[in-house]
């Protein structure tokens, strides 16, 4: 398979939410489409997060009025979490996602994620990170281990030159 030519790779946070995390054939055509919108996967695992953990991940949120149910939701099943990378892999994601709010997004961006997969405003399938602080905040609250740093000094070369391949059973891209 012959990849495009790609500039600078970007990283970006993504969560599969427990609404879809525990649909094995939604889960599937999430991970399929992530592949075919271009996106490489760096890192992925399944976590279940406790009410705590939750709390501190979505702390932006604390004074919202969703908060309690969003909390209660995100703690309620596993999740994935996966860095993903592409040129303006935070927007690109987002835009794969699609708006926030599932009832608006069915009409108005109908062949997101959510906008397929969604359920309710809370239950949306899917999270991204909002711009490059967020993002770094978030790849290490969920992969305290992952060295951007070091991903960038060692790898990201490769994963631009698509010298990688994925890792079907883990659904990671792997150098070659
Ligand atoms: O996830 P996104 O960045 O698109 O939206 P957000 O405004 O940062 O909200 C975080 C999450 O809170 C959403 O993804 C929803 O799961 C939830 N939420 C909700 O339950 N009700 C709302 N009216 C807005 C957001
Ligand atoms: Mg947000």
């Amino acid at each position: 398979m012959t990849m495009a030519i790609r500039g600078r790779l970007q990283l970006t946070l993504a969560l599969l939410k427990p609404d879809v995390s525990q649909v094995p054939h939604v889960l599937q055509a999430i991970h399929n489409r992530i592949i075919q919108e271009d996106f490489l996967v760096v890192r992925h695992k399944k976590i279940w997060l406790s009410e705590k953990e939750t709390q501190k991940f979505y702390e932006e949120h604390k004074e919202k009025f969703f908060y309690n149910r969003l909390v209660t939701f995100m703690a309620s099943g596993p999740i994935s979490a996966l860095i993903l990378a592409h040129e303006d892999a935070i927007n690109r994601w987002r835009s794969v996602m699609g708006p926030t709010k599932v009832y608006k997004t069915k009409y108005e961006a109908p062949d997101t994620i959510r906008g397929m997969y969604g359920l309710t405003d809370t239950r949306n399938s899917t999270h991204g990170s909002d711009g490059e602080e967020t993002a770094a905040r978030e790849m290490s609250f969920f992969f305290p281990e992952f060295s951007r740093k070091e991903w960038y000094e060692v790898e990201e070369e490769k994963f631009r030159k698509g010298q990688i391949q994925l890792d079907k059973a883990s659904f990671v891209h792997r150098l070659l």
